[in-house]
């Protein structure tokens, strides 16, 4: 048992309640933030005067070093102490002696852990949004190769009129570039410091905030200290963004796995993102995606119990919201894996383009374009539905397509019918005339495409300032452990 308090206890904590209460466990995860932080808090204590500039420069020596021997692995993190901040100060305390014991002054581990996760989740908000920019990346280059791939287009999981692969993808591209603009809504309302917000009413030490919030790349401080140590909305908002990324991605796994089946084969999974079985040698499973799916209710889970978490707490700070660690970090993870590998798995996936168009040819997807022929031709819509119903019934009962009867076969259906009525419901012309903004027409969506290729070119995360270098000194690898 290794704490940072102790002085007015009068015996020792029950082992139980020791491990019950620590974090270690899981807070490690953000020592670089921990640090971070620390290096921030201790070069504004310096420009203020709090400290000498002596103990600055050691204590910013210091606690970089313990970055890089943590990062290099040379310094574990021992599980013995309570949490991070404990872990990072008693280190300090025994390389610096007194020094060491100075860093936590004008701060509280309330306002420290507000920082650390606020700091942690913001990296997390771009790295998802990267993902994102990647799988957008993946669908529009499907996109430009498939806008005159038709296949057919379905209401209530039944054939209904033809659209193209580039179109049915198109969808997605718009559900996951909508998961972005949330992400760069997040971060901006998210980019506000906490530190310095202390136990919860602020520090009589003249903290300067302002400059340790532009030291960690943050917007400004936050303006309420009690707000600032208990608000977790950012991660709210975050895990509500991330369960709509993995709902968006729930419904294009529903569709792989039913396009990939026996019955549909309008996709082939790639052998490296497909499993087998250990008793049928024929199976070639599409697990990944059934993965994706089932992985979707764990990170709507986390959304449910934080929000469930919160609602029941006073202000300020209580030892409840350390429950947000474990179930955002596990949705974090879920969420990007979830995304690399689908990812993955699109980039690799055969399409069989002509069992799609036969599809769409054999499911009388080109019913309505036959009623609008009729209706240009004088017959009013709801005559030229039932004459069109009639033509469905007879092509089912000789298992033809509506485009496979014969000239004769038609006009006996209706006299209005002409020669130009093959034209009319042909796939092409059943595609190429839907040519309204958002439809599937090539021409629509090409100018379509221009456009997405336009959006995605523009990368927000660029603009960011570089505050990590600039407050290390040196450059930091981007992965998390
Ligand atoms: N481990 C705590 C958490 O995650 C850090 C803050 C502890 N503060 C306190 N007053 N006990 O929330």
């Amino acid at each position: 048992m290794a704490q940072l308090w102790g002085g007015r206890f009068t015996k020792e904590t029950d082992q139980l309640v020791y491990n019950f209460n620590a974090s270690i466990s899981f807070d490690k995860k953000f020592y670089r933030q921990d640090m971070e932080g620390s290096i921030a808090h201790v070069k504004m204590l310096g420009k203020q005067g709090i400290l000498t500039e002596q103990e600055t420069q050691d204590l910013v020596a210091a606690v970089k070093q313990i970055l890089r021997e943590v990062e290099a692995g040379e310094l574990e993190i021992s599980h013995e102490y309570e949490d991070i901040h404990s872990f990072v100060e008693a280190t300090l305390i025994d390389r610096l002696g007194d020094t060491g014991k100075k860093l936590h002054t004008g701060r509280s581990r309330n306002d420290q852990v507000a920082l650390d996760m606020r700091l942690y989740t913001r990296q997390e908000v771009l790295a998802v949004d990267g993902l994102l920019e990647e799988l957008l990346h993946t669908l529009l280059t499907i996109m430009e190769n498939n806008i005159g791939t038709f296949m057919p287009g379905f209401t209530h999981l039944q054939k209904a009129q033809p659209v193209t692969l580039a179109h049915h993808f198109g969808a997605y591209f718009e559900m996951f570039k909508r998961d972005r603009q949330r992400m760069q809504d997040i971060y901006r309302r998210m980019n506000y410091c906490p530190l310095g917000s202390g136990a919860l009413a602020g520090t009589t030490y003249d903290l300067d905030r302002y400059y340790t919030a532009e030291l960690l790349g943050f917007d400004g401080p936050t303006l309420n200290s009690m707000d600032g140590v208990s608000d977790r909305d950012y991660l709210i908002e975050y895990l509500s963004a991330l369960s709509t990324v993995m709902m968006h991605l729930s419904r294009f796994s529903e569709e792989v796995i039913i396009w990939n089946s026996n019955e549909y084969q309008f996709v082939e999974i790639d052998d490296a993102y497909s499993t087998g079985s250990s008793i049928m040698p024929q199976k070639k499973n599409p697990d990944i995606a059934e993965l994706v799916r089932g992985k979707t209710g764990r990170v709507y889970g986390a959304l449910i119990s934080l929000l469930t978490t919160m609602k029941g707490i006073p202000l300020a700070y209580n030892k409840d919201m350390q429950e947000d660690k474990e179930l955002v970090f596990d949705a974090i993870d879920t969420v990007k894996g979830c995304l690399a590998l689908f990812n993955g798995m699109l980039s690799t996936m055969k399409f069989n383009k002509d069992k799609m168009e036969a599809s769409a040819k054999h499911g009388f997807t080109n019913a309505t374009d036959a009623a609008d022929y009729l209706v240009n031709h004088g017959v009013p819509f709801r005559d030229a539905h039932g004459i069109v119903g009639q033509m469905v019934l007879y092509c089912i009962d000789k298992g033809i397509a509506i485009d496979d009867m014969s000239l004769e076969e038609l006009k006996a259906i209706s006299p209005v019918f002409a020669q130009d009525i093959f034209e009319a419901v042909s796939m092409e012309t059943c595609v190429e005339k839907r040519l309204t903004v958002g439809a599937p027409g090539q021409e629509a969506m090409k100018k379509v495409i221009a456009q997405e290729k336009e959006t995605l070119a523009q990368d927000w995360k660029s603009e960011l300032p570089d505050w990590e270098q600039a407050l290390l000194e040196f450059p930091i690898q981007n992965s998390q452990n």
